[in-house]
């Protein structure tokens, strides 16, 4: 049987990281692959989530199913979360655990092909690699709508909006909650105002990928813009992921989140979303979900995760200032204060594969063949160095 298939393509954010390990120069950075580091360029275990873990180990009664919805304390906290106080209708709202934000998304385009197979979903240019596939993997059909601007790396907010403008209820529009990936690029909160009101007029289904909330702003900053959607429009759905914000990576955990016309249409709705899940992995695994809600759910140990988040966004944000400002100094140009304006882990510099490909080959620089660069993977002490790489590329 397997004589009739042919080799898939391979994933270049792996096939980078192979490079990046089988590179022997001590001088090699490693701008590539899409993980939060410390100083010490490692992906540390927070410590709210070890107390987490030590209680749950003391604590844990049973491994018995958790159901297809997942953990529902995990579910409740998430919600509370990402909802905040913006006074969105509960009653219209449901929540599913799915292993991590790709898990969630998948389930949510299945729903979508459920509702309206082959449906189009409208997806920034650029976006992040895996939209495309879980997309078409679902059935559905994938378009772009205008969103990063190369020759200002600002979001290109006029065409966007006039593409959203000419949406239809037909239609879908995967949105990044904050902190784009792969641009950095956002949208300010009177620009989420103006995507929301569009939204309305429409009709078009707003898809929120919530992969970084706390990365960019701050909680509550980062959620405006998911926040002001579901507060406006009739129906949305939303993928959360816990992977970075609890630095929870391999516990692949995450949620779908639905909002319907109704209560008895999100019942309808979350039927289907259930059935989705049942037949693909039945249920999900407990042990992300249940740290998430431990430690949501303690005064001490939220305070404790707010304060350990807020350091990994302040890290992120001083690396971003130092090195536009190193380049500052360089060019005597403001050409790059871009990256002091982006938010969130990535930035895309606006390079030329070729001038990424000299980059690893002359200076042991690593970063996607789209010229993003992770500034969390950025050692403060070669700030300089990739100051002087950057602009040798850039010319
Ligand atoms: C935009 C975006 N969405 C979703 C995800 C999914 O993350 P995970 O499945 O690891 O939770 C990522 C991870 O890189 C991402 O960048």
């Amino acid at each position: 049987m397997f004589e009739t298939l042919t080799k898939a393509p391979g994933d270049k954010i792996l096939a980078l990281m192979g490079e990046y390990a089988a590179d022997t120069r001590s001088s090699k950075v490693d701008l590539g692959v899409g993980v939060y580091k410390d100083e010490q360029g490692v992906t540390p275990v927070m410590s709210s989530v070890r107390k987490a873990e030590e209680r749950i180990l003391a604590n844990e009664k049973t491994k018995t199913y958790l159901g297809i919805a997942g953990n529902k304390g995990f579910g409740a906290a998430v919600l509370d979360l990402v909802l905040g106080n913006s006074g969105v209708n509960r009653s219209r709202i449901r929540i599913a655990q799915a292993p991590g934000g790709t898990g969630s998304l998948w389930i949510l385009m299945q729903l979508i092909n459920r509702a309206r197979p082959g449906a189009a979903v409208y997806v920034s240019d650029p976006t992040w690699a895996n939209h495309n596939p879980i997309a078409i993997n679902s059935g559905l059909k994938v378009a772009t709508y205008p969103y990063f601007d190369a020759a200002t790396r600002a979001v290109k907010f006029d065409a966007m909006l006039a593409a959203l403008d000419r949406l239809t209820t037909e239609d879908v529009v995967l949105l990044h909650g904050c902190c784009h990936n792969p641009t950095g690029a956002n949208l300010t909160h009177e620009q989420w105002d103006k995507v929301a009101q569009s939204l309305v007029r429409t009709g078009a289904l707003p898809f929120i990928d919530l992969a970084y909330l706390g990365f960019g702003d701050g909680i509550e900053a980062d959620a405006y813009g998911t926040r002001k959607i579901l507060s406006a429009v009739p129906e949305a759905l939303v993928a959360f992921s816990g992977s970075k914000n609890f630095g929870l990576y391999r516990e692949r955990i995450g949620a779908a989140i639905l909002l319907a016309r109704s209560p008895d249409e999100a019942d309808v709705t979350n039927s289907q979303l259930l059935n989705i899940i049942r037949g693909a992995y039945s249920q999900p695994p407990d042990h992300g979900a249940e740290i998430i809600r431990t430690i949501l759910e303690d005064a001490s140990l939220r305070a404790e995760w707010e304060a350990e988040l807020a350091q990994m966004r302040n890290r992120m944000i001083a690396l971003r200032e130092k090195l536009a400002s190193a380049i500052r100094e360089r060019s005597n140009s403001t050409d790059f204060d871009f990256v002091a304006e982006h938010r969130g882990m990535f930035s895309l510099l606006g390079l030329t594969p070729e001038a990424v490909e000299h980059l690893k080959a002359e200076n042991g620089v690593y970063m996607t063949s789209d010229s993003r660069i992770n500034v969390a993977g950025i050692p403060e002490e070669r700030v300089g160095d990739l100051a002087d790489a950057f602009l040798a590329a850039a010319r």
